[in-house]
Order: structure tokens, then C-alpha cells, then sequence
């Protein structure tokens, strides 16, 4: 039984399996349960006393070698098997990725932004934390304007200055007239705030892009061709405008722009509320007191000012009923304006 041993400990040693196939065909000869070892086994219990401890000694050693031998081969095969450069299929198409998209916001900001530098405008930007100087005062609010109020706005503190999140970009404005002399032809993108409970109707933040043109002899009749050219851009050539007389304390006179209803083309439904147009913008030509707190002769120079909301844009050109989408990420949602373009 010596020899027999002996002869196996050879024969497995120079056994070489490189599948995983082959590697079980070894399990099953050598290890399983009418395996080779295990009929050694049972002649094993007919040996002699006096030889089984040495014989036991060998059986165990013998046993050891196999399952090392075998878990050697499996390991090889396995492994060979991950890196066999002829098991790969080099021309299998790949699983698709997933890419993300941009937000619609940022989408039509771009949109807007494109149009506007088509028409000369740069883009300038500023903090969204801003102070009552650039945010209200320099802007000609009386100080005792509601907009200043608790209600709209976030105070971030009160003494010595109020610090406050911006409620509109028009501090963007301020800022650049503070630096620069005219001419200057800016469009001005953000995020602003406003103390607004949230609703589908309104959000606590949103965005806007606002623009300025101050040189001389500006006139109300250069602000709406410039608008009326973005309308017409953004909308459609069909487009429609109108002006409606309005009230901001920073453009004398002021106005709000209209568009013809899209849905109707202006015939009146529900959309429009029947009436076949649709408010898109404020607007007006910048009150000298701006100009001059901003350190600009309102006697040389006049300009003019447009202030939209991203969201009511986006809204009205992809009809989206509620403005929470816009700050949820839903992926799905998201999703859908890039490939809508
Ligand atoms: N700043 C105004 C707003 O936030 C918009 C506006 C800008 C109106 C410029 C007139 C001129 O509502």
C-alpha cells in the first residue's frame, strides 16, 4: 500500500489540468466520494494494526497533497480563463451608459444668452449675497418700499448694514455702472430670492436674467426692438409683443412686455386666460437717479433695463405645470429637454 501511495503522490504531481473542466474531471478521479482517495480509504480499514499508524500517516499526508494540488489547478484555471485574450469578443458591442443632461434651466439661460450676445451684449455676474446698497438703494427704492420688507426678502443680518440674498440681478447692474463708464451692453444671469412660500406656482429662489444698454441717446424705441428681436428669436418669428405701462422704481417710464399666446396665436384660451397674451418681462428706460448714484451723468447718458424670470421662459416654451420640478433633480425629468431641442 506503500507504493500504491507513492505512485499517486507521482501521478497528481505531474497531473496538468488548465480548464476548469479539466479541474473537476481531477476532483471527481482523485477526491470525490468514489474517488480514488476514498477507495484507498476503505482498504485502509483492512490493514493490519501494527501498520496503521504509519499508513495512517501517509493517507493523511497523501490527502493534504491532493487538495492542495487541487485548489492550485482551480486557481491556475480560473484565473487563466479571466485573462485569455481569445475568450474576449472584441467586436460585442458595449452595454449603453448612462450620460447625464443639462438642467432646462441652464438650457434656456444659454438660449437667452445666445441671443442677447448676438446682439452685442456681454455677460456680467455677481454675488448672490449682496448688500441693501446694490440691491435697493442705489436702484431708487424709497425706503419705505415693500420689496424691502421682511415678507420678500431673506435679511441675512441687520447692523451694522443689511447683508441679504439678492431678490433680483439688477444689483449685477449697479455694480457694473459703479466700475464702468458707458457704453455698457450687459446681460446679467442668477439665482435670486424671494420670501415666497413654495408652491407650483412660486419658489423661494429662481432665476433671471436681466439686461442693461446705457450710452448716449438710448431711447424706449431701441429696448423694444432689442425685445421684440429676442421674442421673435426665442418664440418664433410670428411672435407678437405689446407693452404694458408699469411701475419699477429703478426705470421711468416702465413697462411690461407681453408675448402672443403660442397655444392660441393669440385667439384667447385657457392658457392665456382667454385673453391672447402672455407677460414675459419687465422693462423700462433706467431712472437718471440710478445713473447718477451709480456715478454716471444722467445729462450725457441715457439706457435702458429688461429683467426676466428663467423659470416663466422655460414654462412658457415647455409648458412644465410646476415650478418645483425645476430644484427636485428628478433624472426623468431632466432628461427630457435636451433630447426635446
Ligand atoms: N428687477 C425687476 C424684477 O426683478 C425686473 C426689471 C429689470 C424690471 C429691469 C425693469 C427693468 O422684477
Amino acid at each position: 500500500m506503500v507504493d500504491k501511495i507513492e505512485a499517486i503522490r507521482k501521478e497528481v504531481e505531474e497531473i496538468k489540468a488548465e480548464t476548469l473542466a479539466k479541474v473537476e474531471d481531477f476532483r471527481l478521479k482523485y477526491l470525490s466520494k468514489k474517488g480514488i482517495l476514498s477507495s484507498l480509504m476503505e482498504e485502509f480499514r483492512t490493514v493490519p494494526a501494527e501498520q496503521k499508524r504509519e499508513l495512517g500517516q501517509k493517507l493523511n499526508q497523501l490527502k493534504m497533497f491532493v487538495t492542495d494540488r487541487y485548489n492550485a489547478l482551480k486557481e491556475n484555471a480560473g484565473n487563466a480563463n479571466s485573462t485569455d485574450i481569445s475568450s474576449i469578443d472584441l467586436t460585442r458591442t458595449s452595454t449603453p451608459m448612462p450620460v447625464g443632461s443639462r438642467h432646462p434651466i441652464s438650457i434656456v439661460r444659454n438660449d437667452i444668452l445666445k441671443i442677447f450676445s448676438d446682439m452685442g451684449f456681454t455677460v456680467a455676474e455677481g454675488p448672490e449675497i449682496e448688500d441693501d446698497w446694490h440691491v435697493f438703494s442705489s436702484l431708487n427704492f424709497p425706503a419705505d418700499h415693500p420689496a424691502r420688507d421682511m415678507q420678500d426678502t431673506f435679511f441675512i443680518s441687520r447692523n451694522p448694514i443689511d447683508v441679504l440674498l439678492r431678490t433680483h440681478t439688477s444689483s449685477v447692474q449697479t455694480r457694473t455702472m459703479e466700475k464702468n463708464q458707458p457704453p455698457i451692453r450687459i446681460v446679467c444671469p442668477g439665482r435670486v430670492y424671494r420670501n415666497e412660500a413654495i408652491s407650483a406656482r412660486a419658489h423661494c429662489f429662481f432665476h433671471q436674467v436681466e439686461g442693461l444698454y446705457i450710452d448716449k441717446n438710448v431711447s424706449f424705441a431701441d429696448l423694444r426692438q432689442v425685445l421684440l428681436n429676442f421674442a421673435r428669436q426665442m418664440f418664433g418669428p410670428e411672435t407678437k409683443i405689446r407693452l404694458r405701462p408699469s411701475y419699477f422704481p429703478f426705470t421711468e417710464p416702465s413697462a411690461e412686455m407681453d408675448i402672443s399666446c403660442d397655444i392660441c396665436g393669440g385667439k384667447g384660451c385657457p392658457f392665456c386666460k382667454e385673453t391672447g397674451w402672455v407677460e414675459i418681462l419687465g422693462c423700462g428706460m433706467v431712472d437718471p437717479n440710478v445713473l447718477k448714484a451709480c456715478g454716471i451723468d444722467p445729462e450725457v447718458y441715457s439706457g435702458y433695463a429688461f429683467g426676466m424670470g428663467i423659470e416663466r421662459i422655460t414654462n412658457l416654451k415647455y409648458k412644465v405645470k410646476d415650478l418645483r420640478m425645476f430644484s427636485e433633480n428628478d433624472v426623468r425629468f431632466l432628461s427630457e429637454f435636451e433630447s426635446a431641442r
